[in-house]
């Protein structure tokens, strides 16, 4: 039989919709508390945007820190991921307050201008990430924020800060560097 990861190596890269379910499990909240590590970086009020959301393990929750009159730019490669995350979104009352939005590895399709925005355990699955990292920056507004988490398991101190270089070329500066369990993290500010 033919191995599919052998012939797209993207394929491998990306975390494929069968992992949804891992990644929304309520014993993660041990280790990834999503209003303990957003805490002071949501409002209510606000647009944020949660790029690479997954099945919405961070979605949910920022949709409840934005509030009624917030919005929460949920945005991802896969289809399957926003479905997961949308039916839980349904399942929570918060389908009103998110904007499911399926991009392409070449562009976020979503314009913002947005107040924060979250890169949860997904910036190692993209190709350029100095694109994507200025790509990000375009789509926040003046002082604008960036939470960048990687997982420590995948991604080496020396990539992270290379990441963290790109992010510096692209127009931010480091803030915060906050301890997220299992993780590297930094939070940027638009210069
Ligand atoms: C490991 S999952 C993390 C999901 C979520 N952030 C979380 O922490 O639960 C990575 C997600 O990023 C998405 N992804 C990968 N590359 C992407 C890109 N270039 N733009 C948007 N989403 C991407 C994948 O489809 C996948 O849903």
């Amino acid at each position: 039989m033919e191995n599919k990861a052998k012939t797209n190596p993207r394929d491998c890269h990306v975390c494929p919709a069968e992992r949804a379910g891992w990644l929304s499990t309520s014993l993660r909240r041990l280790i990834h508390n999503p209003e303990a590590i957003l805490r002071g970086l949501v409002r209510k009020g606000e647009t944020v945007m949660d790029i690479g959301c997954g099945p919405g393990f961070f979605t949910l929750p920022m949709a409840r820190m934005v509030g009624k009159d917030g919005t929460v730019a949920a945005i991802d490669l896969q289809q399957a991921m926003l479905n997961n995350m949308l039916q839980r979104a349904e399942r929570a009352g918060l389908r009103p307050r998110i904007q499911p939005i399926l991009c392409s590895e070449a562009s976020l399709v979503y314009s913002g201008p947005a107040d924060f925005a979250l890169a949860f355990y997904m910036a190692h699955e993209v190709p350029d990430v100095a694109r994507f990292l200025d790509e990000i920056h375009g789509r926040l507004k003046p002082q604008g924020k960036l939470l960048l988490v990687e997982p420590k398991f995948h991604v080496r101190a020396e990539a992270f800060n290379k990441t963290v270089r790109s992010a510096c070329e692209a127009g931010f500066h480091i803030v915060s560097e906050p301890q997220v369990g299992l993780s590297r993290a930094a939070v940027f500010s638009r210069n």
